[in-house]
């Protein structure tokens, strides 16, 4: 009996594909730090059964219909706007993402940007590389305290309710605004529910942890700029377009909010021309929120487990939407 066929779109260590390798023929991308090109995986969408693939790859309608035979396709991502779920829905098609394994990393990820935006991290960093130390002054690089200030949470899903409980650690007070109140993350953080523009006008500090959907792109605009404290700092580290772009750019610009944390971007990756990097008072990462060792292989080791669950008759153990 042939074994099922499975394409991953980067290369992925050894071991972590072993189990996956006794119920499939395995076939990585040969490169680790460059995503797959389209046209190489439609090709291999073709024959495949599996797909374990990256938040770089667009899988939509066209690529689904180049795979007759796909029966899973296991994103290593807790976000998933990169895939069509209609589409793969029609066709039967399970689509999983890494949930939970990612959590914490993010959310410690969250909360250094805040400290880094607030604290003004990588500009003193540069200052001091670029050998502009000459002497220490009482309001040299003085940031913002974030100690006893309030923290507004966009989106309270696992992510946001971590990033809630670091927040108690700094005696923060936390606003939180979600699709749903969520209580059992009320009792255990002490956050309270507030709508949009309560928290947008009270809170010192917005991070916006909410996924990207229909009903969440562009969400934070001018309006929503409008409404913050000019002395509050923004952090995304969700998708970029669930914020407006130019009215991030703008409200940077006549100093309506103080300053950003950003780990995401409209389109990725960005170059350093992009105007987002002129101001000063950005902190700007690479999409980097899950990326520590540990959990960059605990993400690929649960992909593999889904694609072997799914391949094997067990079921994905965290498709989407379950
Ligand atoms: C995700 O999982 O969605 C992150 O953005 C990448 O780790």
């Amino acid at each position: 009996m042939t074994k099922p066929y499975v394409y991953v779109t980067r290369k992925l260590p050894e071991d972590t594909l072993k189990e996956l390798s006794k119920a499939a023929d395995v076939e990585c991308w040969p490169y680790e730090d460059r995503a797959v090109d389209r046209e190489t995986l439609l090709k291999k969408a073709e024959k495949a059964d599996g797909l374990l693939t990256m938040l770089s790859e667009q899988i939509d309608k066209e690529l689904l219909d180049r795979a007759p035979n796909l029966k899973i396709c296991a994103n290593m991502a807790v976000g998933y706007d990169n895939v069509d779920l209609q589409e793969a829905d029609k066709r039967g098609v399970v689509i999983s993402n890494t949930p939970d394994v990612l959590t914490e990393a993010t959310a410690d990820l969250a909360f250094a940007l805040l400290m880094a935006s607030a604290r003004r991290l990588t500009e003193a960093s540069e200052y001091i590389k670029r050998d502009e130390w000459r002497e220490w002054a009482p309001f040299l690089l003085a940031g913002t305290e974030v100690h006893g200030k309030t923290l507004g949470i966009i989106g309270m899903g696992r992510i946001g309710a971590a990033v809630a409980g670091r927040a108690k650690g700094f005696n923060m007070r936390v606003l939180y605004h979600n699709r749903s109140r969520r209580e059992h993350v009320e009792k255990e953080t002490g956050a309270s529910y507030a709508e949009k523009a309560e928290l947008l006008e009270t809170a010192d500090f917005v991070c916006v942890t909410a996924p990207l959907t229909p009903e969440t792109k562009g969400m934070i605009g001018s309006e929503e700029f409008k409404k913050m404290k000019d002395s509050a700092h923004l952090i995304n580290i969700s998708r970029g377009p669930v914020i407006q772009e130019e009215a991030l750019i703008k409200a940077l610009q006549t100093k309506q909010i103080a300053g950003a944390g950003l780990d995401v971007f409209d389109r990725e990756p960005i170059r350093s021309d992009h105007p987002l990097l002129q101001f000063k008072e950005v902190t700007a990462l690479p999409h980097i929120g899950s990326a520590t060792v540990q959990t960059r292989r605990d993400m690929m080791q649960l992909a593999a487990a889904n694609i072997h669950g799914v391949l094997t008759g067990r079921g994905a153990e965290t498709p989407v939407g379950s």
